[in-house]
């Protein structure tokens, strides 16, 4: 199957080292189509440039947070919902250029700055309906999990540092869903109208229940995606000329 990632990214100092680093993973990962969401009005050069530079399959978007909905410069980042306009760019490209029972394929949404090892795109490879697996370093644990059923091994509850009582107490990055239920359910796409940190949690609500998720990496026992933070820089002086 063809690995849809959706990735939303934003213009910022550290944007071209980040999209660099999942650009050349995703490199080697075979059947993958890239789709990068630009949060702004206009795609930018930088984005532009690296995706020629990169031999992927890329579909590249663009689609500006509104104004209301970013996050300030001096605001704590729990304060806003991130990739919101992104994401549902990235599922309307979806579900207006693919096709159910013809295309064949798993979406992930794939941030930009966490990092992704390559097995875990084995594992997105293998999902029939909604995957799932451990996050290293997420929630103010070393890892988020799933709780596993010793005797059936299905998922009887998370182990998460923060709400672990929501329906899916699962981030971003531990999860992949099958585009069949993808383009079979139009509505479902994320919302500003959602509680905070609780976008993953209704967004998997339109999908599947507990019960039916599929744990992988080994029944939940490695971690093959890390909730990685880029410290932003502190740059005093700019030297003309170069693309950063
Ligand atoms: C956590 C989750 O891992 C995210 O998937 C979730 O979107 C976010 O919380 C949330 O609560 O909304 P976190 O590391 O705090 O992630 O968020 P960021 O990495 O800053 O942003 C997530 C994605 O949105 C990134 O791909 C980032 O490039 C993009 N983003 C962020 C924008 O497109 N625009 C912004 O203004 C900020
Ligand atoms: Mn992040």
């Amino acid at each position: 199957p063809m690995i849809y990632a959706v990735t939303p990214t934003y213009t910022r100092y550290v944007q071209k080292a980040e999209l660099t680093r999942i650009s050349q993973t995703l490199a080697l990962v075979p059947n993958v189509h890239w789709i990068l969401v630009e949060d702004s009005d206009e795609k930018t050069d930088l984005v532009r440039n690296l995706i020629a530079d990169s031999n992927l399959l890329v579909t590249h978007l663009n689609t500006k947070t509104p104004v209301i909905e970013k996050l300030g410069d001096k605001d704590p980042r729990w304060k806003k919902h991130r990739g919101v306009t992104q994401r549902n760019a990235g599922l309307k490209w979806l579900r207006s250029n693919l096709e159910l029972n013809k295309d064949k394929g798993v979406v992930y949404f794939m941030d930009d700055d966490n990092t992704y090892s390559t097995k875990l795109f084995k594992e997105i490879a293998k999902v029939k309906k909604v995957g799932v697996w451990p996050v290293g370093l997420v929630g103010g644990l070393n890892a988020e999990t799933l709780i596993l059923d010793q005797h059936t091994g299905k998922v009887v509850g998370y182990r998460s540092g923060w709400k672990a009582d929501r329906k899916f107490a699962i981030d971003m990055a531990g999860f992949a869903i099958n585009l069949d239920l993808i383009l079979s359910k139009p509505e479902a796409q994320f919302s500003y109208e959602m509680e905070k940190g609780f976008q993953e949690s209704e967004f998997l609500s339109y999908f599947t229940s507990k019960e039916e998720l599929e744990p992988l990496a080994d029944n939940c026992t490695k971690v093959y995606v890390w909730h990685t933070r880029t410290e932003k820089p502190v740059v005093k002086g700019i030297v003309p000329g170069l693309e950063v």
